[in-house]
């Protein structure tokens, strides 16, 4: 059996002090978690900086910070290997490779025991209500843990815990079938370039729109999202109506383009929204909704089940695109989040933290 690596007892991470401007996002030594009884802790590997989840929080202005206890660190989706466990978990997970869930359920909420957990009303999120993986070591409950396959590059499992569970949940949701048609607004974006690896295999066709780029490839088509014609672009490209909508942009303008050629009784699945500094609102017309027979469904995340499905995929080969994930060193959060926030940086990024060795080369 090998050795359990040595963990040290302080560890590099990005703390914010205050909320506020990403600079509040500051690299220093703080105390490595101790595993607590039914908990693992992870020397993370890479960390995926969360549009929402983490910029929103920072900011102070989000409902998140509401939970957050300063100092903290941010983190959620991660990735990395298992270097200890607290009494009640099995020891062969330590050493193992995995990908971590960033939130975990009550377990006893009516919710949870009906098996709808992903409505538990007491979620807790990784990053949030407890300190994240902004740094070289984080502590979970050891259900958050999902073993990945050997030859998955570990930056990859970080992004893939991001999107991946909640792209499949809002597939689910959209229930298409074979020869439907999606529409998908952001189609560079993280969470859609999961969802389209996620048809790849699906007798179904993507209408990606986007800002920046356009172009076509197997099951998919990107139209300019800002086309005056976008309504006839997105039924010539489909073939007829779509059968949904997965947008977890929610520009107004391009909603109120692709919502008149919509199948009846089509789907609309919304997981997310953009726009600084306010979040967008859609104008739905409500007499549309009902003589077409149009559902707007909220996903606010996923379930544990679905998580566990969606790493069985991976498990059978399921992978992104190559390139699809930028990795930055963990030193660079600030950066990395104001990119976000401009604009400039979409897509999946993750932050790497300093391994042990390379610990005492790292600035202030
Ligand atoms: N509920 C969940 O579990 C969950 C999980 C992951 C993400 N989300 C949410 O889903 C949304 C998308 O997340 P993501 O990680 O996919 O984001 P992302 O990688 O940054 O992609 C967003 C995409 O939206 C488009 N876009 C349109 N207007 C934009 C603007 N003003 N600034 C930046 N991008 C703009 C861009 O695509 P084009 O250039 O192609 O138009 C961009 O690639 C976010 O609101 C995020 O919080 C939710
Ligand atoms: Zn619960």
């Amino acid at each position: 059996m090998p050795r359990p690596e040595t963990v040290p007892r302080s560890m590099r991470a990005v703390v914010l002090d205050e909320f506020g401007a990403p600079e509040m996002l500051r690299l220093r030594d703080v105390p490595t978690p101790v595993p607590a009884p039914g908990e693992v802790v992870v020397r993370v590997a890479a960390v995926e900086v969360s549009r929402t989840r983490d910029l929103g929080t920072r900011s102070g202005k989000h409902p998140f910070s509401q939970a957050v206890r300063l100092p903290h660190v941010l983190g959620g989706h991660c990735s990395g290997t298992v270097v200890g466990a607290g009494d009640g978990v099995p020891r062969d997970l330590v050493g193992r490779r995995v990908a971590v869930m960033g939130h975990h359920t009550c377990g006893h909420c009516a919710s949870c025991r009906s098996g709808a957990d992903e409505a538990c009303g007491g979620l807790r999120l990784l990053g949030i209500h407890r300190w994240g993986s902004y740094a070289q070591y984080t502590s979970m409950p050891q259900e958050c843990v999902h073993p990945v396959p050997d030859d998955l590059d570990l930056y990859d499992a970080a992004a893939m815990a991001a999107t991946g569970p909640v792209g499949l949940t809002q597939l689910r949701r959209a229930r298409l079938q074979a020869g439907d048609s999606i529409v998908l607004p952001g189609a560079t974006g993280a969470l859609a370039r999961t969802i389209i690896a996620l048809t790849r295999k699906l007798d179904v066709r993507v209408i990606g729109l986007s800002r920046s780029v356009t172009g076509r490839a197997e099951n998919l088509v990107v139209l300019d999202a800002g086309r005056e014609d976008l309504a006839d672009a997105v039924l010539a490209a489909a073939g007829g109506p779509p059968a949904a909508a997965i947008d977890n942009v929610c520009a107004p303008d391009t909603f109120e383009r692709y919502f008149p050629v919509l199948a009846g009784g089509a789907r609309i699945v919304v997981s997310g929204a953009i726009g600084y500094p306010a979040l967008p609102v859609l104008n739905v017309p409500a007499r549309e909704l009902y003589s077409r027979n149009l559902s707007l469904l909220g996903v606010r995340s996923h379930s544990a089940a679905v998580a566990t499905e969606f790493w069985q995929l991976v498990r059978d080969g399921f992978r992104l695109d190559v390139e699809t994930v930028r990795a930055h060193p963990l030193s660079d959060a600030a950066t990395v989040h104001t990119k976000i926030a401009d604009g400039v940086l979409t897509g999946h990024n993750v932050l790497v933290p300093p391994t042990a060795a390379d610990r005492q080369e790292v600035p202030e």
